[in-house]
């Protein structure tokens, strides 16, 4: 029996899995790593596991080569893993989902920065949560964020929740030039590194309609109370009202590694040296707009997804999935990744999901529509 608290990383070769592993080399008196998955990267994770030693090695593409687990069993092999105490789930799309009900299912936290899970699968996530004795913790800022603002607060207290974006490399261009942005213009975010999927999430706001979506089933709080405003500094990372008409903020320069470390320690926090202290002087002025709706019409679509219900969120993520890779591609210019969307979710004729099959019919309908439209 180890002393330290076991931590298993999902896609540890991506942006939130390095972030991940940094923290965690800093607090080795604390946690030690159980277990550690990727993709295809091999090279990275070979050197990830020779620093951590992890009891378990998933590479999703590989060939089960040199003790390494490969397919998508050994995602739920390392989710599972009995030394896992916290399963950190940094897998990026609808691929992480089965590895966060299966830690669930075996009673783990997971500290969840794959927020397409709770978006596709929100009912059905943190229903198994409850009846597994599993726990699932935020990692996106933006509710960590809230978390930090609504622990030691009784739920009925709070009013409303203000989620912040940064509004992304576009927020100030006009509609025409948006429609025809690049590649390379839409991974250039003003405030954020991060994987090139959530980068461009964040470029049309889709990312903020996941991000509604996963505050509503994380915070069991109806849709009309929770709203978003443009913050281009990317310093405070939300805003709790409460029922008193009090707000509480959670402040930092952008970083993953603080929301991470919160995760891994919520209720508690340890100490930390390893990210840059807050300075206000230097943070400068913090400024606040409205979103352009008009310009970023995704984040409507996706709230409107997430008020529907039923298998409405699961098409609308696979369909923003699908579109995002053709773009990234080359295959779409970037004004077309929100008229496919919307096209696949008037299309869609919505059904009720009980379980994980319906939920997964959604999505691979959703997929295959928004294929069909963007000619591939
Ligand atoms: N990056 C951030 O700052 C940030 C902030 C908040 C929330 N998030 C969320 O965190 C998640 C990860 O984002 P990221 O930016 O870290 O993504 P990323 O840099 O693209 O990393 C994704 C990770 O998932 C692995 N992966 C990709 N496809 C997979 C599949 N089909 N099966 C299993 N593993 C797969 C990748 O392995 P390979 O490297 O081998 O391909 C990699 O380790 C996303 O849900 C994102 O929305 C990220």
């Amino acid at each position: 029996m180890s002393a330290t608290v076991g931590v298993a990383v999902l896609g540890s070769t991506g942006s939130i899995g390095r972030s991940a592993l940094k923290v965690l080399a800093r607090q080795r008196d604390r946690f030690h790593v159980v277990a550690l998955t990727a993709f295809g990267q091999q090279e990275q994770l070979e050197a990830q596991a020779a620093g951590f030693h992890p009891a378990l090695v998933a590479l999703v593409n590989g060939n089960g080569g040199n003790g390494w687990r490969s397919g998508r069993a050994g995602l739920v092999e390392a989710a599972t893993h009995p030394d896992a105490d916290i399963v950190l789930n940094g897998i990026v799309g609808a691929a992480g989902l089965e590895a966060t009900l299966a830690a669930l299912r075996a009673g783990k936290r997971v500290a969840l920065a794959n927020k397409e899970s709770l978006v596709m699968a929100g009912e059905l996530v943190m229903r198994t949560a409850r009846e597994c004795g599993g726990q699932v913790v935020p990692v996106d800022s933006e509710h960590s964020a809230v978390l930090q603002c609504v622990t030691g607060h009784r739920p009925e207290g709070v009013q409303r929740l203000i989620l912040t974006a940064s509004g992304g490399p576009f927020h100030a261009w006009d509609a025409e030039r948006v429609r025809h942005a690049t590649v390379a213009e839409a991974l250039n975010h003003p405030t954020w590194r991060m994987g090139r999927k959530i980068t461009v999430d964040s470029a049309t706001l889709a990312n903020k309609a996941l991000e509604v979506i996963e505050a509503h089933f994380l915070f069991d709080l109806p849709y009309e109370r929770i709203e978003a405003v443009v913050h281009p500094q990317s310093v405070i990372h939300s805003f709790v009202e409460f029922v008193d008409g009090s707000v509480l903020a959670q402040l930092g320069f952008p970083n993953m590694e603080l929301p991470i470390l919160y995760a891994l320690t919520h209720p508690e926090r340890i100490p930390d040296t390893g990210v840059a202290r807050f300075d206000p002087v230097a943070a400068g002025p913090l400024t606040f707009e409205p979103v352009r709706t008009e310009v970023f019409p995704l984040l409507a679509l996706g709230r409107q997804a997430g008020l529907t219900g039923g298998s409405a969120p699961a098409a609308f993520n696979a369909a923003n999935e699908a579109a995002v890779a053709a773009f990234l591609a080359g295959r779409a210019p970037f004004g077309r990744i929100a008229e496919v969307v919307e096209m696949v979710l008037e299309e869609q004729i919505v059904t009720a999901v009980s379980g994980l099959e319906e939920i997964l019919e959604a999505d691979a309908w959703g997929r295959r529509r928004a294929g069909e439209l963007l000619g591939s």
